[in-house]
């Protein structure tokens, strides 16, 4: 099963409530909440006041991806606030092992992801205790950028590495995602696909997220190849 994973980052905040719900409406398993502190990126987005406001509004999969330094601080408070799933970076994880202990011990789903000049290979030893792995396909820190082509490469590394070790983490892709490239991503060997400017911008909400549905459904029944 494909999963969509509408970014926050690329909404109207000033609509922020009205388009979370169209989104959920229009089929959006996930709701990827990109948390950048300015030190770790060079942007700084939200955080937690804006998670715990939004809760009670969806049922979707909170999908907090931390591109923060020392994750650590934060893992419970996220939990609290409404966090399902934790993604931090390895490249900022100090412990990862205790990371995903501390994730899990709050009751969520813990996620790594790293970015695009990080050796897959580092992330090989942790792959049998997480549920996600995130492969970014931009430098983390903005919406909007364009996706690297070597991305595919790493996803279908990635894969084939899943795949012949018998694992189950799911691999998320998270940069310059849209309708002109879903296929190859999703051919590629993804099974979550974040967007932000692919689901909130040009057209509708409930077009753009049919748009990847309908590319999610043709491959799912054989038609895509
Ligand atoms: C970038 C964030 C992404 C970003 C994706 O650092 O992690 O989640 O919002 O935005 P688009 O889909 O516009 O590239
Ligand atoms: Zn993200």
């Amino acid at each position: 099963m494909y999963i969509l994973a509408p970014s926050l980052l690329a909404a109207d905040f000033t609509r922020l409530g009205e388009q979370i719900k169209e989104t959920e409406k229009a089929g959006a398993q996930y709701l990827h909440i990109d948390v950048m502190d300015g030190v770790f990126v060079p942007s700084i987005s939200f955080g937690m006041p804006l998670i715990e406001s939004i809760r009670p509004i969806s049922r979707q999969f909170f999908d907090v991806h931390l591109m923060i330094v020392h994750p650590e601080k934060y893992i419970e408070e996220f939990v609290r606030c409404g966090a399902d799933g934790i993604t931090f970076h390895l490249e900022a994880a100090e412990n990862a092992d205790a990371l995903i202990k501390k994730i899990h011990d709050c009751g969520a789903r813990a996620g790594i992801s790293i970015k695009p000049a990080t050796p897959l290979e580092e992330v090989f030893p942790y792959l049998d205790q997480i549920e996600m792995v995130l492969l970014m396909s931009v430098e983390p820190g903005f919406g909007g950028q364009a996706f690297i082509p070597e991305s595919y490469e790493r996803i279908r590394q990635m894969r084939s590495y899943i795949d012949s070790h018998g694992l189950r983490v799911k691999i998320e892709v998270d940069g310059g995602v849209g309708k002109k490239n879903i296929r190859e991503v999703i051919n590629a060997g993804a099974d979550v696909f974040v967007a932000g400017s692919g689901v909130f911008r040009k057209n509708s909400i409930s077009d753009n997220i049919t748009r990847f549905q309908e590319a999610f459904r043709e491959k799912q029944n054989g038609k895509d190849r």
